[in-house]
C-alpha cells in the first residue's frame, strides 16, 4: 500500500477527535481506537455475501479478513494492557523521583524491567503477522510494535536500569560549594537557576559553571558511556546500525537527516547575525572575555546550559529605552503563589482551546521541592494514563 498517510498528518487529521469536551467520552475514544485498528469498521459477513465474487477470490478475501481482524484484536487487547503497563510504570517512577529512595529505586527497577520483558513478548507475537490485508493504521501499528531496540540479555537491560537510576540519583543531588563556605551550597533548583540569571559577574559564573559540571560528569561518566554501549548493542541485534538510528525511525520521516540538514541551511544566516549580534552585546558587557571572532563562553548565556537566552535579554536588548515586560516582578507585586502560577498557566492553556488540567494534576503533582527528602526537581511533564476510577492523570 502507498497511500499510507505519515504519522503525523494522520494526527492532524483526526485533532478534534481528540479534544478532551462533553461530547467526547471514553466510549468515544475506545470507539475510535476500535476504528482505528480495524475492529469496528469490516465488512460483517452480510456484506460480504453482497459482493459477488468468484470463488477462489472470496475465499482469499476471506482469508485476508481474517487476518485483518486477528491484529485487530490484537491491537485491541495491546492497547489495553499497555496502558496498564503504563501506569504501574509510571508509579512507580513517579514516586522514586519525587523521592529519591533505595527502596523507591528498587521497585522501580523491578517494574520497568518487568514493563520491558512484556514489550518484547509483544513484539515476538506482532512478528509473526503477516501485514497482508491489514489496513494503513494497522500495518503502522503492527510495525512500531515489532519495533524495539532492546537487548534480548536480560542481565544488559537490568544493567542499564541500574546505571540510568544512579545516574538520575547523582544529578538530581548534585551542587556546587564555594571553597571558603562549604555549608552554602547551591543545588540547580532554586540556587544555580537564580544565580544565572542574575549575576553578571564573569568568575562567579564560570565557578558555578564549572563546579556543577564537575560535581557530575566525572561520576557519571563510565556508566552513561557503558549505557550507549549497551543501547547500541541492542540496537544493532534489531538491525538498526546504532541506536541513533532507531530514534530516527520514531518520527516515520523519510530522508529525515536530508530534511534536517535542509531546515538547518535555512536558519544558518539568521543564526550567525543573531549570535554575532548577542557576542557583541556581551562583549561591551565582559570586556577581554569575549573575543569578537571566536565562539561564546557558555556560561554568559544567562542559563547553565545555555539553551534559553531569555535571562540576558536586558543586556541584549535591542531598543534600550522600551521598557521590557518584567514578569517576575510583576508576579511578585500581585503576590502570587506557586499555585496562583500553575492556575494561571492552566487558564492561559485553556483559552487557547485545550482541555482543563484534571483534578488528579492538583492533588498529585510536586510543585515545590520538599524539605526533607531527595528529589528529581528539574520540571517535567507526565502522562500516567488512567486511575481505577478511569480519570485521566497527568502529573
Ligand atoms: C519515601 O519513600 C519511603 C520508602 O523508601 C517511604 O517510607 C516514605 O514514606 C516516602 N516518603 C514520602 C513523603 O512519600
Ligand atoms: C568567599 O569567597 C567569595 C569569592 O571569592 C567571596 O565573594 C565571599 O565573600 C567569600 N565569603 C566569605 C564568608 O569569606
Amino acid at each position: 500500500m502507498n497511500h499510507c498517510y505519515q504519522v503525523f498528518v494522520f494526527k492532524d487529521a483526526n485533532f478534534d477527535l481528540f479534544q478532551e469536551d462533553e461530547q467526547t467520552s471514553q466510549k468515544a475514544k475506545n470507539d475510535f481506537f476500535d476504528r482505528m485498528i480495524g475492529l469496528s469498521n469490516l465488512p460483517d459477513s452480510s456484506s460480504e455475501k453482497e459482493n459477488d465474487a468468484g470463488k477462489d477470490n472470496s475465499r482469499q478475501k476471506r482469508n485476508v479478513e481474517t487476518n485483518s481482524k486477528k491484529v485487530a484484536r490484537f491491537l485491541r487487547s495491546y492497547q489495553y494492557n499497555l496502558d496498564k503497563w503504563r501506569r504501574i510504570d509510571g508509579l512507580s517512577n513517579f514516586a522514586r523521583e519525587t523521592n529519591i529512595t533505595k527502596h523507591n529505586t528498587a521497585v522501580h527497577t523491578k517494574t520497568s524491567l518487568e514493563f520491558t520483558k512484556w514489550l518484547l513478548k509483544k513484539q515476538k507475537i506482532a512478528a509473526k503477522f503477516s501485514l497482508r490485508g491489514l489496513s494503513c493504521d494497522q500495518t503502522r501499528m503492527i510495525k512500531s510494535i515489532r519495533k524495539s531496540s532492546s537487548c534480548k540479555e536480560p542481565a544488559l537491560r537490568k544493567e542499564k536500569v541500574r546505571k540510568r537510576n544512579r545516574i538520575t540519583a547523582i544529578y538530581s543531588k548534585a551542587k556546587v560549594c564555594r571553597p571558603n563556605e562549604p555549608t552554602k551550597c547551591l543545588m540547580y533548583e532554586p540556587g544555580i537557576i537564580n544565580l544565572f540569571a542574575k549575576s553578571r559577574n564573569y568568575s562567579e559564573l564560570l565557578w558555578a559553571w564549572k563546579g556543577w559540571r564537575d560535581a557530575i560528569g566525572p561520576k557519571v561518566r563510565t556508566d552513561w558511556e557503558r549505557i550507549i554501549e549497551i543501547e547500541n548493542i541492542g540496537a544493532r541485534e534489531n538491525n538498526y546500525t546504532d541506536e541513533g538510528a532507531a530514534w530516527r525511525t520514531n518520527y516515520q520521516v523519510s530522508n529525515l537527516r536530508g530534511k534536517v540538514e535542509k531546515l538547518w541551511a535555512q536558519l544558518r544566516p539568521f543564526y550567525l547575525q543573531l549570535h554575532s549580534y548577542v557576542r557583541y552585546k556581551l562583549k561591551q558587557e565582559y570586556g577581554d572575555h569575549v573575543n569578537l571572532t571566536g565562539p561564546i563562553p557558555a556560561h554568559l548565556l544567562g542559563e547553565i546550559w545555555a539553551m534559553s537566552w531569555l535571562n540576558i535579554y536586558n543586556l541584549t536588548k535591542p531598543y534600550p529605552n522600551v521598557n521590557a515586560f518584567q514578569v517576575d516582578e510583576g508576579l511578585k507585586e500581585m503576590n502570587y503563589t506557586t499555585h496562583d502560577m500553575f492556575v494561571l498557566a492552566d487558564n492561559f492553556y485553556q483559552s487557547m482551546g485545550l482541555p482543563a488540567m484534571p483534578d488528579n494534576f492538583w492533588k498529585y503533582s510536586m510543585f515545590t521541592r520538599p524539605k526533607n527528602r531527595s528529589v528529581v526537581c528539574y520540571a517535567s511533564a507526565w502522562n500516567m494514563g488512567h486511575d481505577k476510577q478511569g480519570n485521566e492523570d497527568v502529573r
